[in-house]
């Protein structure tokens, strides 16, 4: 098979490019006829000094203020990425692009010999099901922030890494397909499954729901109520759907992991859920920022409502895909690093705690998260990755 080479795709002609001096006159210049638009360097003898300053459009060209650019509802001139307002938002995109992996490049043989080999009935119920629901979810993740997330930002620095955030949950969820093709799963039947079982399809809907009420196209942020509507539905994916859901929600695997089977699979959760950390934590970021900025105060009675809710779908997920223990991991332990969990995201979001004394019962799932390639830990990784070694997530 033939590689694709990057100046493959790049179509400027070669031969034909316009000298650079003048490219700040061509904006105030007649379009070029077609004909015209290969000819050389047509306004050749033009200096910038002596380019007319009229913007074409009526466009100011005075430079953005960006004390101007606001979450939502700004003004400032939404193409022009930089000065920032929130330069937190570049690193975040920055950091985001030293985690970069494909699911090829980690071996999953040695998991199709645990899948049919190893588990017992019990694990491989939980297994499957938790594959079952995060390919949903990631699909459910993506739309969100792509679809009612990111178009209504308008600082330009947010947007481009929600635009990496869209690429990485598309990637979560070929990375969830690459593991249930290599274990040769019933992909109608997994890909079914949080249709025919309440207890996923639970918290689906919740989710869902959520979605649904801030992706149409007539929702006015102007408006407080849809504003408040938007940062809760912000809130809920950030803190609570990758914050906990996903958090928490790779556990029963790394505790298979954490016996030495399914490995292969665990470690492609453990890129996801370094991915899913910038997620949470830029989310959450983004949400303090717009209520500060929009003078917004949360109700506190929807938002313990939501903590709730969320609470209950864990817990009937649980309950699920647990029903029989397995060694090292059960519903209860699930249930319990939940409300741990959403404590951390409460204080991380400066609200109270929903759960207040919920206890670390897994000490040992952040420091799965934070793993470090220098603790060679990623010892089924086919290729050493240039950039995802370089990481440090304290
Ligand atoms: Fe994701
Ligand atoms: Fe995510």
């Amino acid at each position: 098979m033939s590689q694709l080479r990057f100046d493959d795709w790049d179509d400027a002609p070669a031969a034909t490019q316009p000298a650079p001096a003048a490219t700040p006159a061509r904006q105030a210049s007649p379009a070029p006829l077609p004909a015209q638009a290969g000819a050389a360097a047509p306004l050749a003898g033009t200096t910038p000094a002596a380019a007319p300053r009229l913007p074409a459009g009526g466009i100011s060209l005075a430079p953005i203020n960006p004390e101007d650019k606001r979450v939502v509802n700004g003004k400032a001139d939404i193409n022009q990425l930089a000065p920032f307002k929130y330069p937190w938002a570049w690193e975040f995109f920055l950091n985001a692009n030293r985690n970069h992996w494909t699911p090829l490049e980690i071996s999953m043989a040695q998991d199709v010999h645990d899948y049919n080999h190893k588990l017992t009935p019990a694990e491989r119920h939980v297994f499957e099901n938790v594959l079952s629901y995060l390919t949903t979810s990631d699909i459910l993740a993506m739309r969100n922030i792509g679809l009612a997330v990111m178009e209504k930002m308008s600082a330009p620095e947010l947007q481009i890494y929600q635009a990496r955030q869209v690429y990485e949950e598309a990637l979560h969820t070929w990375t969830y397909q690459h593991c249930i093709e290599s274990l040769g799963l019933d992909q109608k039947e997994i890909y079914n499954r949080y249709r025919v079982v309440p207890e996923i399809h639970g918290k689906i809907a919740l989710a869902n729901r959520r979605l649904e009420r801030v992706m149409r196209s007539d929702f006015d942020l102007t408006d407080r109520d849809n504003l408040h509507e938007f940062a809760l539905s912000y809130l809920f994916f950030a803190g609570i759907f990758e914050g906990c859901w996903f958090y928490n929600g790779f556990t029963p695997i790394f505790a298979l992991q954490r016996r030495g089977l399914m490995k292969g699979t665990a470690e492609q959760l453990q890129y996801i859920m370094r991915d899913e950390v910038l997620h949470c934590a830029f989310g959450i970021r983004v949400v303090r920022q717009l209520l500060q900025e929009e003078n917004l105060t949360l109700d506190p009675v929807q938002v313990k409502a939501l903590w709730e809710e969320a609470e209950a779908a864990e817990s009937a997920y649980a309950g699920y895909i647990l029903r029989e223990p397995i060694l090292g991991y059960n519903a209860d332990l699930h249930r319990d690093q939940f409300r741990f969990i959403a404590n951390r995201r409460a204080r991380q979001l400066g609200l109270a705690e929903p759960f207040p004394g919920a206890e670390n019962v897994l000490p040992w799932l952040d420091e799965q998260a934070n793993m470090r390639k220098e603790k060679n830990f990623f010892e089924t990784r086919v290729t050493e990755y240039q950039t995802g070694g370089a990481l440090a997530w304290d």
